[in-house]
């Protein structure tokens, strides 16, 4: 038996003014489409924002349902919104950032397991690595290169 020590680099930024102009705008983005979150059952919105390769911006808001399952995910409407209005276009950042109705969000949250495996989806489709960038309301920014470093062993259609 032998250990693996599997390692991944995340950027840490104290606030999003210490962000490139590229990743600033997408953030802000991100912030400006919150507003159409429908969540009205956890009251906790959550936003997403697309930079697409051809320089089109795309978001989406977390859409939810009183059937709980039916409830949709900010990261799946804009991924899926980039699906149906560009499906022949790779992704290349998104900006994901957060709102509670009952607190100050003020830390990064990171995607659910099953919006990595969507983002991961993308990824390999286009063959093209996706930066995450994630903030709360306020507070210190994260970003990764790739899906990869927050979904390691990835299931992808090589194990097909
Ligand atoms: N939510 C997202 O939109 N993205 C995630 O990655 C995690 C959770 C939404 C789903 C639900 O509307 C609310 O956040 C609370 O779970």
């Amino acid at each position: 038996m032998k250990e693996l020590e599997l390692k991944f680099t995340l950027h840490v930024f104290e606030n999003a003014n210490e962000l490139s102009k590229p990743d600033a705008e997408l953030l802000e983005a991100a912030k400006n489409a919150m507003k159409d979150s429908y969540s009205p059952y956890s009251g906790f919105k959550v936003a997403a924002a697309v930079l697409l390769a051809n320089g089109k911006t795309v978001t989406g808001t977390n859409q939810e349902n009183a059937a709980y399952p039916v409830c949709l995910c900010a990261e799946a409407t804009a991924l899926s919104a980039c699906s149906a209005l560009y499906p022949d276009v790779a992704i290349n950042k998104i900006a994901i950032t957060v709102k509670s109705k009952s607190h100050v969000v003020n830390h990064p949250v990171a995607p659910c397991g099953v919006c990595r495996q969507r983002i991961s989806e993308y990824e390999n489709r286009f063959n093209n690595n996706i930066e995450i960038i994630l903030m709360g309301e306020e507070g210190q920014v994260y970003s990764v290169n790739t899906v990869k470093d927050i979904l390691p062993l990835t299931f992808t259609k090589a194990d097909l």
